[in-house]
């Protein structure tokens, strides 16, 4: 469910413009999970992989019990081409089975509902049952679908599972905003 990384991407999405292709792309270099209540998860993995410059996400959940409140914290901090200093992008805590059910009413998450009805194998909703595996397999983003304008930089994302208020895992990525050459013949600097 490094989903939460894109609902938190898309929050940098003020305006949605639809609009020629993009000339950045968006790589996550390396995602880490610790903290894991083994109470809670019979199982969570995820990993990323990195075909001709882009990312694909494969991730997989399996709940012990059945999960009726599910609640995320996430957060991101940026730091700009060449620059030091750490901007915070976001730092919140939203009700995980709200958005799910709510995100196809909200353009928001719209692009992450269509990207993960795609590639999950079962339907994400709550409640989340027992002994399922929640899978996502070939996960990848449509630059389309961000603003026109990204800066280039890196990232840090935090994500934290909060399952009946407690913290069941968490996800640390880390990547970055890269150029990327429409025309093989411009060099972008
Ligand atoms: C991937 O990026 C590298 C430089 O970062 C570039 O040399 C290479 O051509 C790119 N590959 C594709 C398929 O765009
Ligand atoms: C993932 O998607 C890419 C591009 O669509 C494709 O080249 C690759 O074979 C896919 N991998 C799997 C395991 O389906
Ligand atoms: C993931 O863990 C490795 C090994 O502990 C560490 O070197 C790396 O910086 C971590 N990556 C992130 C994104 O936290």
């Amino acid at each position: 469910m490094i989903f939460w990384f894109w609902i938190g991407c898309f929050s940098l999405i003020f305006t949605c413009v639809r609009s020629e292709e993009r000339n950045f792309r968006v790589i996550i270099d390396q995602v880490n999970i610790t903290n894991v209540d083994r109470d809670v998860y019979e199982n969570v993995e995820c990993k990323v992989h990195q075909i001709n410059n882009r990312t694909y996400i494969d991730s997989s959940h399996m709940f012990k019990h059945k999960v009726e409140d599910l609640r995320v914290h996430a957060a991101m901090d940026f730091w700009k081409l060449n620059s030091k200093q750490k901007m915070k992008l976001y730092d919140v805590e939203l009700d995980g089975c709200y958005i799910l059910e709510n995100a196809n009413k909200n353009r928001l998450f719209n692009m992450y509902v269509k990207s993960l009805k795609k590639h999950s194998t079962v339907k994400f909703k709550c409640p989340f049952q027992a002994n399922v595996n929640y899978e996502v397999k070939n996960m990848t983003m449509n630059e389309e679908d961000f603003p026109s304008f990204v800066p280039l930089g890196k990232f840090r994302s935090l994500i934290e599972y909060i399952i009946n208020q407690k913290m069941r895992a968490r996800f640390i990525a880390s990547g970055k905003i890269i150029p990327y050459s429409t025309d093989p013949l411009k060099v972008l600097t």
